[in-house]
């Protein structure tokens, strides 16, 4: 089944806008295209890849684990991202996630016993699903031999770049960029402990996005965010991931919280490219959920009707809302930091997933969020807010009746509980101070299903009686 010929012969990359299409070697640097600034894709020439006859033989590398191309998530996948020879791959073990069916979160949701399942991305080497996306951009870094590697981030991709950086030896120098203030704990303890370079402007995610291509242009460094096509290849595979666990049947639905809108467009590539291959026969619904803080798909696709239009979008309309943004000062606000993003890069090729996919897009509140992202947790999983965004828009989309409850529901956990501790803490502890500090100025009123610790005095008599009171009530006590 390994590939016989050099990989990069098999791949190219193409400009998406049609009226340009230009194309260029795998081996090249581009972060848009050098013609026209359009973003770029990878592109395969499937007559020539071997892709297996069945998705099922993918699972048959599981006997061979040690080898580190088999034992990654990503790579055993390798023919569907056959743009690097074997030789250049970069892998930490990424990919070893867990799809798990969650029947309490479901009935939360609204979907019947066995119908609803969470893809746990947090088990990752960093933490969150980023590492699927830099496992093939740190191949194609090395493919180039490039160095010096940054991003702007709000907090995970700078945490799987670091990473990437320093479990390697290739001589990766990670330079991350964060926007003050905006970033969870976690994903900065990542950076700084893993020897990151890390220069913190004043603005947000969007500023720190422009500044970085700026710095990648004016010095050469390899540009690590989605923008980068490579990273989206590897974030295909959380698909395959999810069709493999379900025993190859497609669910009817995947929901993902969606920022930069990479994962989204990567899902729809691999679904599109699945079924050309005829390696599937349909493909599930997707569900981009925004913040309402950070809703600019939600407006662009929900109310102004914006669509991928054969690849002709109107981004005039799109710039327009720019504009309007500029025009009121209006600046992303939620607390899910992951996705607070107002001009969120990979929006054309959001849209086109949206069409293989016959997508929809909603927004929820940060009450909302915190609310499913305290559901999740006290169903067996933990995640951070951003990720709970697509357990609440299963919810929406279910009270809306978009969602049957028979429906197969698959939300992606994007990250892992302990990005953002004090979003969680602020949530249970009943602390008011911490709650109004943390979620009050976002908005959250209420927490709902809050598990306050119990304050008891260091007394065997008092503790044994505490015990006996609450032992039985389980979470949902009042945060008071
Ligand atoms: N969930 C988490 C936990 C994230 O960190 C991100 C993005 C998203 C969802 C949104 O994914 O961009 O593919 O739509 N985090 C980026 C970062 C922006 O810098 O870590 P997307």
């Amino acid at each position: 089944m390994s590939a016989t010929i050099a990989a990069t012969d098999l791949a190219f990359q193409q400009c998406l806008n049609p009226d340009c299409g230009s194309t260029f070697e795998v081996d090249r640097t581009y972060f848009s295209c050098p013609t026209c600034g359009d973003l770029i894709d990878v592109v395969y020439d499937w007559d020539r890849v071997r892709v297996p006859r069945s998705m099922r033989d993918f699972e048959s590398r599981w006997s061979e684990r040690a080898n580190p191309l088999n034992f990654s998530g990503v790579w055993r996948f390798r023919e569907l991202l056959g743009f690097a020879p074997e030789g250049q791959i970069v892998t930490i073990g990424e990919g070893q996630t867990l799809l798990r069916a969650a029947d309490k979160v479901g009935r939360y949701v609204g979907v019947g016993a066995g119908r609803f399942h969470l893809q746990y991305e947090g088990m990752n080497p960093s933490g969150s699903f980023k590492d699927n996306g830099m496992t093939a951009a740190f191949t194609h870094a090395r493919m180039t031999g490039a160095r010096r590697v940054a991003c702007a981030s709000t907090g995970n991709t700078s945490a799987a770049l670091s990473v990437y950086c320093s479990a390697t030896d290739f001589g990766f120098r990670a330079i991350i960029f964060i926007g003050s203030g905006k970033i969870a704990y976690g994903k900065l303890a990542q950076a700084l402990d893993q020897g990151a370079l890390t220069v913190q402007i004043v603005g947000d995610f969007d500023d720190a996005m422009q500044r970085v291509r700026q710095v990648a242009d004016r010095l050469g460094v390899y540009l690590m965010n989605s923008v980068n096509p490579f990273r989206l290849e590897g974030q295909k595979t959380i698909m395959y991931r999810v069709l493999e666990a379900m025993r190859w049947e497609i669910p009817d639905w995947i929901v993902v919280p969606g920022g930069n809108l990479g994962n989204s467009s990567a899902f729809g590539k691999a679904f599109s490219e699945l079924r050309t291959l005829g390696l599937i026969d349909r493909v599930p619904r997707l569900a981009v959920i925004n913040a309402s803080g950070a809703r600019t798909l939600h407006e662009l696709v929900g109310h102004r009707g914006l669509t991928w239009n054969d690849g002709r979008p109107d981004m005039a309309s799109v710039q327009a809302y720019y504009d309007e943004l500029d025009a009121s000062g209006r600046k992303a606000s939620t607390i899910a930091s992951a996705i607070e993003i107002n001009r969120p890069v990979n929006l054309k090729k959001c849209l086109r997933a949206l069409e293989v996919c016959d997508g929809v897009v909603r927004e929820v509140s940060d009450q909302e969020i915190m609310d499913a992202k305290a559901q999740v947790g006290s169903g067996g999983l933990g995640c951070e807010p951003a990720s709970a965004a697509s357990v609440a828009g299963a919810k929406r989309l279910r009270e809306e009746g978009v969602i049957a409850p028979s429906d197969r529901v698959v939300c992606i956990l994007t990250g892992h509980a302990l990005k953002d501790p004090n979003a969680t803490v602020a949530y249970h502890s009943g602390d008011r101070e911490m709650f109004d500090h943390v979620l009050g100025i976002r908005g959250v009123r209420r927490a709902g299903f809050a598990n306050k610790p119990v304050a008891v005095a260091n007394d065997l008599d008092d503790i044994i009686r505490a015990i006996a009171l609450y032992a039985d009530a389980g979470p949902g006590l009042d945060a008071g």
